[in-house]
């Protein structure tokens, strides 16, 4: 008899979105900025101690409102991971960015601090990091090399809501921060994302930008008594709708964290023997972050051993699957001068990495069977 698949990921309710997404249709207000927009800005604010945070349609938007508030202009130089999501780099290469890719250490899959330097030129504008699995950048380093040359450094936490370095909380590090509230992610409303500003001056704009280029949130404060085209800018809020089903995602977040937490320190202790004796790879958490408990991933030997376990599984009906591609050798990165050897721990992990099922609603029979399935594999 065929088992039911354990898909990659399953997005689950926590309790209140329903009731929630019911009180946006009853009161009639459904477009952005409305009563949950509000109260998500004001529990992310008052959870991670930022500023202003700004609900956005989606992390990739974030990014290309943190592209527009630098104020990226063509043959800029923007630095980031190639290990990490189109997103990163497309929001400033929409700008007319150069990209420029910095290879990731093969203990964290976090940008290599120790290879940030060679890279950064006259014209670099911004360093972005991004928190792989929301385990922290080596932040200290990165925050002082990038400061000795006066380079803002933005945070893609995409996976790292609620992590921490040194006991700060991911997304306060520098002046910009995005979130992403995607299916995928601990906490999410399918589609969805978060603008954090921790640099005062740039709250204002960044309201501006966010409201079609207009000062419509001044206007809504009775600042102004009428509003207008002010700057550049695009559609970035997200309705109201989506608004009430994150809320009720993050006021249960101390739930969801727990069963993220006990899901991955399960996996953890079930498949850190096995791991060692295949020559795999497990996650690696310095001991100065507090991960977000957002993935769970093993770097297989090869990429045949990778192909070998993914099949396996998926005899089991189980579907593990691979991450990030090498930007550098994609066809865009190619475009900025990326080539075979330029990031090789990006480039080997591109073909090693695999991800396991991992998700709020796990059951612990249904990750008994992963573990089983993962560890009856044996490399050839
Ligand atoms: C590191 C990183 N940044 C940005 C994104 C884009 O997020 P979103 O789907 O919310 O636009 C992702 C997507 O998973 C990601 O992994």
């Amino acid at each position: 008899m065929s088992r039911s698949i354990i898909p990659f990921n399953r997005s689950s309710t926590i309790g209140k979105e329903f009731q929630y997404i019911a009180e946006t249709l009853l009161v009639g207000q459904i477009a952005g900025d409305q009563t949950f927009t509000k109260r998500c800005h004001a529990l992310l604010e008052e959870r991670l101690g930022v500023p202003k945070a700004l609900l956005t349609t989606s992390c990739t938007h974030a990014l290309e409102m943190t592209a527009l508030l630098l104020d990226i202009q063509p043959g800029d130089e923007v630095i980031l991971p190639s290990f990490t999501f189109v997103s990163t780099a497309n929001a400033f290469a929409l700008r007319g960015a150069k990209i420029v890719f910095a290879d990731v250490r093969a203990d964290t899959i976090n940008l290599d601090e120790t290879k940030l330097e060679r890279l950064i030129t006259p014209k670099t504008k911004a360093v972005v990091v991004v928190h792989y699995a929301g385990v922290a950048c080596e932040m200290d380093t990165i925050l002082a090399i990038c400061a000795k040359h006066k380079n803002p450094v933005i945070e893609d936490n995409a996976h790292g809501f609620l992590g921490t370095y040194k006991g700060k909380m991911l997304g306060t590090l520098g002046p910009l921060a995005t979130l992403s509230f995607h299916e995928t992610k601990n906490f999410t409303c399918g589609e969805g994302g978060s603008l954090l500003i921790n640099d005062k001056g740039l709250i204002e704009r960044a309201e501006i930008i966010r409201e079609k280029g207009t000062n419509r949130s001044r206007f809504f404060r009775g600042q102004v008594d009428k509003y207008t085209w002010v700057d550049v800018g695009s559609s970035y809020l997200i309705s109201d709708v989506l608004a009430a089903f994150l809320f009720a995602q993050l006021e249960g977040r101390e739930i969801i964290q727990a069963k993220r937490r006990s899901i991955w320190q399960r996996y953890d202790e079930a498949l850190r023997g096995w791991a060692k004796e295949q020559g795999v790879q497990v996650p690696h958490v310095p001991k100065e972050c507090g991960q977000a408990y957002h993935m769970y991933y093993l770097v297989m030997p090869s990429l045949a051993a990778r192909t070998g376990l993914i099949a396996h599984l998926k005899e089991q009906n189980i579907l593990a699957v691979f991450h990030y591609q090498s930007l550098h050798l994609s066809d865009m990165g190619r475009k900025f001068g990326g080539k075979a050897g330029d990031c090789p721990v990006t480039e080997r992990l591109s073909d090693c990495l695999v991800r396991l099922p991992f998700f709020n609603d796990m059951t612990v029979q249904e990750q008994e069977l992963v573990i089983e399935g993962v560890s009856s594999w044996r490399s050839q």
